[in-house]
């Protein structure tokens, strides 16, 4: 809870690469319409990005236009708290705690960090395995509420719960009792997994070696034309009940798509496009995606030619953070002890 006693929102986005529509789907277009209701903060988290090498020209570019993207899809600063995670050293330290907090069996139990290790487990870096350490410091650094996030970061959310239950009871005697309070997800049903445009089964992710799987943000119309077209679907026309739906990965992931773009319930969208093609259903839904992406790409171009206003946001988002963060972390030392 803040100061003005509205509740406090905290989410996060790496710069590691281009922003997708999953991202947008599945976070930012959320992050936008919480601002009028709650106290947020978003964050562009450098520092869960170097978990995994990133070449440091690029990890600079890709800060910079994290913070355009949030600026462009309209998230507005002087509503929210705007701000680069490695700005903000208390990140970092509550972190720590935290690594001291967390059992290393929950964090064996982490399925983000099984997929991205893969086979070389034993080659990558502590970092990526006591990521979401970092991540339960983020949230609750800022005595978050709620937290607006895709799916796959559930299990984390779930863990961050736990530290913050396991850290109010190690130090219930000594001031810790209800000391952070247990965040919620928000985690929207129609966008929370926007799936791979080639591969119905798949995430869509920044990480797969083709750009024709995923929409970015910055594509431009044709190419938006495109990949819609090339998208797979399937041979049989659109059904007419989500339930006829199951096996058809990616016909399901089209609707959904176009369901949260609209703002309907995929069974309305079922009810408008039921026996019709997919040319007819393609070609609408190109049209949806460009009116949504296209205006957040020309703010881009805009932002591209004021990186000064950009700069300012971040170094006011900075100060604005540390006032928050600091009343937190002193508490936190005190607390256990620390100093
Ligand atoms: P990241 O950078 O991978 O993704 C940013 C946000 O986009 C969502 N997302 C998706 N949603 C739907 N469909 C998809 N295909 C898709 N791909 C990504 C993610 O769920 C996320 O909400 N660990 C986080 C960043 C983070 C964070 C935090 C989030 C660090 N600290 C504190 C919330 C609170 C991550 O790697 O997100």
């Amino acid at each position: 809870m803040s100061l003005n006693n509205k509740k406090r929102v905290f989410s996060g986005v790496q710069p590691s690469g281009a922003l997708h529509l999953g991202n947008y789907l599945g976070a930012i277009k959320n992050f936008i319409n919480l601002q009028d209701d709650y106290d947020c903060l978003y964050c562009i988290v450098d520092l869960h990005a170097i978990t995994v090498w990133q070449n440091p020209t690029d990890l600079k570019n890709n800060i910079f236009e994290v913070a355009s993207i949030y600026l462009a899809s309209g998230i507005n600063p002087k509503k929210s708290t705007i701000f680069v995670q490695s700005n903000v050293s208390h990140h970092s330290e509550l972190a720590w705690i935290f690594n001291c907090i967390t059992r290393i069996g929950w964090l064996n139990r982490m399925t983000q960090f099984k997929e991205k290790a893969g086979k070389n487990r034993e080659n990558v870096s502590s970092g990526l395995y006591t990521y979401p350490n970092l991540m339960a410091s983020d949230i609750l650094l800022y005595l978050t509420d709620l937290v607006p996030v895709g799916d796959d970061q559930k299990q984390h959310l779930e863990l961050t719960r736990d530290i913050a239950q396991k850290f109010n009871n190690d130090y219930s005697d000594f001031g810790g009792s209800n000391f952070f309070p247990i965040p919620d997800p928000l985690i929207l049903a129609e966008s929370s997994r926007v799936m791979s445009l080639r591969d119905g089964t798949k995430k869509m992710s920044k990480s797969d070696a083709s750009a024709m799987s995923r929409i970015e943000l910055k594509d431009n119309n044709d190419l938006i034309r495109k990949k819609i077209s090339k998208a797979k679907t399937d041979p049989l026309p659109i059904p007419d009940s989500i339930e006829k739906l199951e096996g058809r990965p990616e016909i399901k992931n089209l609707l959904s798509i176009f369901s949260s773009l609209s703002d309907t319930a995929v069974d309305e969208t079922l009810r408008e496009y039921e026996g019709k093609q997919f040319s007819d259903f393609k070609k609408d839904l190109s049209d949806l995606l460009i009116s949504s992406v296209s205006p957040i790409r020309e703010e881009l171009i805009k932002l591209e030619n004021d990186k000064g206003y950009v700069r300012d946001v971040l170094d006011d988002g900075r100060t604005k953070a540390i006032e928050k963060s600091e009343v937190t972390i002193k508490k936190v030392r005190n607390i256990i002890g620390l100093g």
